[in-house]
């Protein structure tokens, strides 16, 4: 038993190997409902969110919402409406914001509604260096004024003006920052090398349909023609989670599974099929529904992970799990982020053979992992260790479970409706 303090410990007990088999709901994207929440904050009014995921980033995000002023009214866990009739910019949020990195939101949101915010520097995943410099260069091209003050960021303007603004990245943050700061301010607003990922397309619908005047969204060039208010008073289906989808896929194919994957969007997944199909796998898409199959071990791959519609890097750890167990050597390429592969460490401890250095990964196959006490040290990287640990022989601890949660709803239900061991205790 772990001695923290007195203070309960979760972890997950997985019991492997497991081949996955059934179905599979996927909920709403995690990614998506962080920016539609600061969204919110645009409306003069109320709006209904559906498909809302149960994570606790969500109820982060929700909390800080009535903070500044918002009024939240669950009808489910999965379904809120909230009235941001009456907002108060000037609340305290500067700890809990710090707290996650998609806090980033509120300050385009709130400039956007109060020509004024200070947040919390954004916290989050520790996957390397995360600046928001191509952020803060949208809001002054707007006409903001930032500062950072003892850990804060503060943003303000008079008015809001739009132009043209060139992301010398193609970042996510950025993009629907620039978006949300942009859609009450006056004339048009172009975002040029925008980045395209489907949560884009998603808050950018979301906010259409509350009376934004937003076009592009999914290709590399943004127009945003300002309106003088959002009314609201609709309701909004968040997309799919993508990245929950393509989780459940790798897991179907490092687990030698089969696995039907209802209610995604099969063409945000094309890449990561493409990637299934090179290895051997099989994947079936119909409608909304995906199979994945694949009872042998899979050949040796070569990936680099790009933005959308490249492979996601929000997959590669869950990648690297199926590829430690490949025939052959793998190589992965982080585009993304700096420092993506601590995963990889918890792996070796299960029997892996992976040489990490900088931003690439060496996998040198083997036959089986082998179940290990393992520590999460990010989102994605806990839902590679659960598929780890269900493909491994043996048995497998999950500890530091909190980054799961902000994440995936209820993960290890799902995994054991198709036939995982896994249990969650409390130490
Ligand atoms: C979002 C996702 C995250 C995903 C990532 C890439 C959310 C809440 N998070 O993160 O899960 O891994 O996209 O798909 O949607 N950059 C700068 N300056 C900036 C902004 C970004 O240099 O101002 C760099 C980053 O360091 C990184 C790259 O641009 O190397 C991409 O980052 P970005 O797309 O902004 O990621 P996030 O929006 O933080």
């Amino acid at each position: 038993m772990l001695d923290y303090g007195g203070i309960n410990v979760e972890k997950l007990i997985i019991t492997g190997p497991t081949p996955l088999k059934g179905e599979v709901n996927i909920s709403g994207a995690k990614n998506a409902a962080v920016a539609i929440l600061p969204a919110t904050l645009l409306i003069n009014g109320f709006c209904r969110i559906e498909n809302l995921p149960n994570i606790s980033d969500v109820k982060l995000y929700c909390q800080i919402l009535e903070l500044l002023g918002a009024k939240v009214t669950w009808h489910t866990p999965n379904d809120i409406t909230v009235d941001t009739t009456n907002i108060n910019n000037k609340a305290d949020i500067y700890e809990i914001t710090r707290k996650f990195r998609a806090s980033y939101y509120l300050i385009g949101a709130l400039l956007g509604r109060c020509g004024e915010v200070q947040v919390g520097l954004p916290g989050g995943c520790n996957l390397g260096a995360r600046p928001i410099d191509l952020h803060i260069k949208g809001f002054e091209a707007l006409g903001a004024t930032t500062s950072i003050i003892q850990g804060n960021i503060k943003a303000v303007a008079n008015k809001l003006v739009g132009t043209s603004i060139y992301l010398d990245i193609a970042s996510v943050g950025a993009t629907i920052n620039i978006m949300l700061a942009s859609v009450l301010a006056e004339g048009t607003t172009i975002i040029d090398n925008a980045a395209k990922e489907p949560h884009i397309v998603d808050v950018a619908n979301f906010l259409n349909t509350m009376g934004a005047d937003i076009r592009g969204a999914g290709t590399d060039v943004i127009k945003i023609h300002g309106v003088k208010e959002l009314k609201g008073n609709s309701s909004y289906s968040i997309v799919p989670d993508q990245i929950e989808a393509g989780t459940f896929m790798l897991a179907a194919i490092a687990t030698r599974g089969d696995i039907v994957i209802k209610n995604c969007i099969t063409k945000h997944l094309e890449s990561v099929t493409a990637k299934i199909i090179e290895i051997g796998g099989n994947v079936d898409a119909n409608g909304d529904k995906l199979r994945v199959w694949y009872d042998k071990r899979p050949s040796k791959a070569t990936i680099k992970t790009l933005p959308y519609p490249g492979f996601p890097t929000d997959l590669q750890p869950q990648m690297g799990v199926v590829l430690s167990t490949a025939d052959g050597t793998s190589i992965i390429n982080e585009g993304i982020w700096e420092s993506r592969f601590q995963y990889t460490n918890e792996l070796n401890k299960m029997g892996a053979r992976i040489t990490a250095q900088g931003k690439s990964a060496f996998f040198e196959g083997v036959d089986f992992l082998v179940g290990a006490p393992v520590y999460v040290t990010d989102l994605r990287a806990g839902a590679a260790l659960i598929i780890a640990g269900i493909s491994a022989e043996g048995v497998t601890e999950v500890y530091n479970l909190e980054h799961i949660d902000r994440g995936y709803e209820n993960i290890e239900e799902k995994f054991r409706k198709i036939g995982a061991n896994i249990k969650r205790v409390v130490e």
